[in-house]
């Protein structure tokens, strides 16, 4: 499988990012090992997770999901080729504001780190900045935490594009370190935001792109057409608000993508962000081997410039 450089740094990954927030949700841990086998052993070697994956689970506290990571880690021999992806800065919904105080950062690092069960997070992302802490004071953390060993890069995801735009310039001036990589909310029903604040910021700065939800919760697989259909998975809700004449017409796109190119709506929707400027992988979860199989399918489908544009047009 080809690869892709992330930012300035030295790590090449797959172009399919596994996403993690399903392992220890709608996964459990022996499901969850049978994805990340079949994810590793297709050639895949791009994890993403958070500390805070999933607490939203009744039963659960967060953690769930790097706990996994770290105890399916152990088990593969090709552990080195892999690389993980994780976050901070999210609250974990206890009622205890976490935030990116360096010395919860810090504390929040190791726990990471002995969940996972590795000494070096790869990639470590500021989860969500809300501004109540100064960008120098959390990249300060960061810095500390690369010294040690504990982080080799950071990354940003929902930064303010201001706090980014400064962090970036902080990074530049060599005072502090750089982000490498953006991971933004974008797919077809969402692209508004990242390509009016985001994209010119990314192209300025060389950051690579890992979109989140880029299938919009499982609803750009095609699988809901209807409120009827809504109850297909436990994740069906979050997709009610995409049954709307623009996410139909998204849809009706794809399906003329599809099949042109006899694969499935989900690869078409991925393969349409693999074909956007500075996107190093979509993030996308699975939660069988044939739903992994049309993640892998969107790294092997090019799109031509009239796919593109209509794609483009129909989301509008
Ligand atoms: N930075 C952030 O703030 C942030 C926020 C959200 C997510 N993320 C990251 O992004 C990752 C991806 O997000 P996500 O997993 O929530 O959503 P997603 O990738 O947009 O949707 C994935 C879901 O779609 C369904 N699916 C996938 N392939 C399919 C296929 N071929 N046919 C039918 N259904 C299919 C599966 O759910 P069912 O089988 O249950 O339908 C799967 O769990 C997360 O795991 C997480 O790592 C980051």
């Amino acid at each position: 499988m080809n690869t892709s450089k992330i930012g300035h740094s030295d790590l090449a990954v797959s172009r399919i990012n596994l996403g993690g927030n399903v392992f220890g949700w709608t996964l459990d841990e022996a499901q969850s090992f049978k994805i990340l086998d079949a994810f590793a052993d297709k050639g895949g070697n791009f994890i993403d997770t958070a500390d805070v994956y999933s607490c939203w689970v009744p039963a659960n506290t967060g953690g769930e999901s790097e706990t996994i990571i770290g105890k399916w880690l152990k088990t593969r021999r090709d552990k080195d080729k892999l690389v993980v992806a994780t976050k901070v800065g999210w609250d974990f919904g206890d009622g205890v504001r976490k935030g990116l105080k360096p010395a919860y950062i810090k504390q929040a690092a190791e726990a990471s780190l002995k969940r996972l069960q590795v000494d070096t997070i790869d990639l470590y992302y500021t989860h969500i900045d809300t501004g109540e802490v100064p960008v120098e004071e959390y990249l300060g953390a960061y810095a500390e935490l690369i010294k040690e060993g504990k982080v080799r890069y950071i990354a940003a995801s929902n930064v303010p594009a201001d706090r980014l735009r400064y962090s970036l310039e902080l990074g530049a001036s060599g005072a502090y370190p750089l982000y490498q990589a953006l991971q933004p909310h974008y797919n077809l029903v969402e692209r508004t935001t990242y390509e009016s604040e985001y994209a010119p910021i990314v192209a300025q700065y060389g950051l690579t792109v890992f979109p989140y939800w880029s299938l919009a919760s499982g609803f750009l697989t095609g699988k809901y057409r209807s409120e009827a259909d809504l109850g297909k998975s436990v994740r069906g809700g979050g997709v009610k608000k995409y049954l709307d004449a623009k996410g139909l017409s998204v849809l009706a796109a794809l399906d003329e993508v599809a099949e042109k190119h006899h694969t499935s709506v989900a690869a078409a929707a991925l393969a349409w962000l693999l074909a956007k400027p500075g996107i190093g992988a979509p993030i996308a979860s699975a939660t069988s081997p044939s739903q992994l199989d049309t993640l892998f399918a969107a790294t092997a489908l090019t799109l031509d410039a009239g796919d593109v544009q209509a794609l483009d047009k129909a989301s509008q």
